[in-house]
């Protein structure tokens, strides 16, 4: 494996920038190229086999760029094609999904804690995230919400304003996340809101923390690169390429939300 080589970011869309923002911050040298199925979005609603499907074609992109590691930035897709998508590139990249490290750090950090977890309804429904954390941490309870008008409301620039905070409100206030000690933001657009989240806590004098996990999977990152001696060398400018599967110029001035500078989006479709 060449240590210079570009490590891919996939997401369904252009949340994934989220994750992708993190990892500049954290290793600024390292090359990368995303992904973002934008033909195929939302995920969240799809059936596992399809996103089974987009995730091996945009896998196929992603290695014809010789990735190193493949970062599956999207928790519907890390949900329903994780494994798949670890036996299919086998050792021709390492995949990393959103998931494992959050339940690494859940079992570090929260012990005999209740966990909540908002995501997509492909994200909650499958209950991958609890599953996994009873495994490594039986005593951690995980309190799961389908939120699916969160994406869409992110989507079309609704935050920060009065109809996210009542939306917010509405899912933050049901009765399976009460009692929670923490809540996990269980889908890479959701950094968009974490400020949000903290504020319907504080004012209604509850501590419970928000976790974005996108630090967190980008230090998992770099902790496979340093141990595997794949952390690259090169003090060149590094690559930033950013693909989509269908180009549109809101997705492209959307970038600027997500990854906090305007970058150019390629078309590259998945089937022509
Ligand atoms: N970014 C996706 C995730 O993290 C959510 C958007 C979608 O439904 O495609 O689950």
């Amino acid at each position: 494996m060449d240590a210079s080589a570009p490590i891919g970011i996939f997401d369904s869309g252009i949340g994934g920038l989220t994750f992708a923002n993190a990892l500049q911050q954290l290793l600024p040298q390292e090359s990368f190229i995303y992904f973002g199925d934008t033909a195929h979005l939302p995920y969240g609603e799809k059936s596992t086999a399809a996103i089974q499907a987009y995730t091996i074609k945009t896998i196929d992109v992603l290695l014809k760029y010789r990735c190193k590691a493949i970062v599956i930035a999207c928790y519907s897709a890390s949900t329903a094609a994780y494994e798949l998508a670890t036996e299919y590139t086998a050792s021709r990249a390492k995949v990393i999904s959103m998931i494992e490290p959050v339940v690494d750090y859940l079992a570090t950090h929260y012990a005999h804690k209740n966990v909540g977890l908002i995501g997509t309804k492909q994200t909650v429904s499958k209950g991958i995230l609890a599953n996994k954390v009873h495994q490594v941490q039986r005593d951690i309870v995980v309190k799961s919400l389908a939120t699916p008008l969160l994406v869409t409301m992110i989507e079309e620039g609704f935050f920060n304003n009065s109809i996210s905070h009542s939306i917010i409100e509405q899912y933050l206030q049901q009765p399976i996340l009460q009692e929670i000690d923490a809540l996990v933001l269980g889908c890479t657009h959701f950094p968009l809101i974490k400020q949000e989240i903290d504020l319907f806590y504080q004012q209604h004098s509850r501590s419970v923390t928000t976790i974005d996990a996108s630090m967190i999977v980008a230090e998992y990152l770099k902790d496979y690169l340093e141990q595997h001696h794949l952390l690259t060398l090169s003090t060149e400018k590094p690559l930033r390429k950013f693909l989509v599967s269908d180009y549109t110029q809101s997705f492209e001035a959307s970038t600027t939300i997500f990854f906090g500078e305007q970058v150019q989006l390629e078309q590259y479709r998945l089937w022509e």
